[in-house]
């Protein structure tokens, strides 16, 4: 444990109960997140990429308190979450905020953007009630919106200031961490750029920690430190960003970052991919040994006997992998100028 560490999740488990039949009888689990690590320096932003499936928004809601884990430990500024009771709970909920995909579902299209964002002011008295005003304006400056805007209704915003709002309401209960599942997915790239920049300014400015999730890695790349690929509810491999994006040591992680077409066309026209086979098996019924062995292009015997632990391939990287190296990519369609400032 870091002396510095505001979120540390350690051996992480989440499973749902599968039920079928007429009378909804349990049959099975999904084992959901397997054996999830991580461990997020104060002031830094933590991505969790990997594909459709593999746990991320599960290890987030874990993170939130939404659902309780089956196994592992989850300490936020050193105290254990999931040994706490709901009572014990609530001044963590409020230090804990999340953004998430879409904010018109989770923006009451009934409230203006100021009721919106003075309502948790309010309820959890962050301010006396004559300051309140106030507060509500400074939230939408830090949030690039003009303060008209405290008379709008979500159906009068466009989906990025939609966004800046849902992300100036989860300021508003001044967390310490902001959770963001896929928070920038659903917009245009260039105001996918606009929010990322607005991210990297906030982080900066308030000294905010986040744990950012997204299937977009050039996104991830550029605003996160470090980086943690998923499959199959298992973390693969870790690694600050750069040396993750530049010198992959996983053949799954190489897969993902090969998967992402390169933006100039005759680069793309000459590009040789070997796109990943198969299906991402079932969490009900993982493979044994490495449970990416079935897709993976380089896999030998014991990795369909064994399965391989994080272990470390370099300073401060670590893959789950028998046969990890730290490699150059062949191609650098991810550069980080994409997003450009
Ligand atoms: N409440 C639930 N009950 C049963 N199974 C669930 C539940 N929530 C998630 N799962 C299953 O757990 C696995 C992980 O789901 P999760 O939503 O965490 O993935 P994800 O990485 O966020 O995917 P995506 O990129 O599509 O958002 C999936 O197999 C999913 O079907
Ligand atoms: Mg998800």
């Amino acid at each position: 444990m870091t002396a510095r560490a505001l979120l540390e999740v350690d051996g992480l488990h989440v499973r749902f109960p599968m039920r079928s039949g007429l009378m909804q009888r349990v049959t099975g689990a999904v084992h959901a997140v397997s054996g999830v690590d991580f461990t997020i320096p104060r002031g830094e932003a933590y991505g969790l990429v990997g594909e459709s499936g593999c746990g991320k928004t599960t290890v987030a809601r874990a993170v939130l308190q939404l659902v309780r884990p089956s196994a592992g430990t989850i300490r936020f500024d050193g105290a254990d979450l999931t040994a706490m009771s709901a009572r014990e709970l609530a001044p963590f909920r409020r230090r804990v905020q999340a953004i998430f995909q879409d904010p018109f579902s989770s923006l009451n299209p009934r409230m203006t953007a100021g009721d919106i964002l003075a309502e948790p002011i309010r309820v959890h008295r962050l301010v006396p009630q004559p300051e309140i005003a106030e507060r509500v304006g400074h939230l939408l400056d830090l949030c690039g919106l003009p303060r008209r805007f405290v008379e709008l209704y979500p159906h009068e915003m466009s989906g990025g200031q939609r966004q800046r709002v849902g992300i100036a309401r989860a300021l508003a209960m001044e967390p310490d961490l902001i959770v963001c599942d896929e928070a920038v997915s659903a917009l245009d790239v260039s105001v996918q750029a606009q929010i990322i920049n607005l991210l990297a300014d906030l982080r900066r400015e308030l000294g905010l920690t986040y744990l950012f999730i997204g299937h977009d890695l050039s996104v991830v790349r550029h605003l996160c430190d470090q980086v943690a690929v998923m499959y199959l509810g298992r973390i693969m491999e870790r690694a600050e960003s750069e040396p993750l994006f530049a010198t992959p040591a996983h053949p799954y992680t190489r897969a993902l970052l090969d998967a992402v077409p390169d933006p100039d066309p005759e680069h793309e026209a000459g590009r040789e991919v070997e796109p990943l086979q198969g299906e991402v098996p079932s969490p009900s019924a993982p493979p044994p040994g490495c449970v990416f062995h079935p897709r993976c292009p380089v896999a030998i015997d014991r990795c369909r006997q064994e399965e391989p632990a994080l272990a470390s391939v370099g300073s401060r990287r670590e893959a789950a992998c028998w046969l990890a190296e730290p490699k150059p990519r062949r191609d650098t369609s991810i550069k980080k100028q994409e997003v450009s400032l």
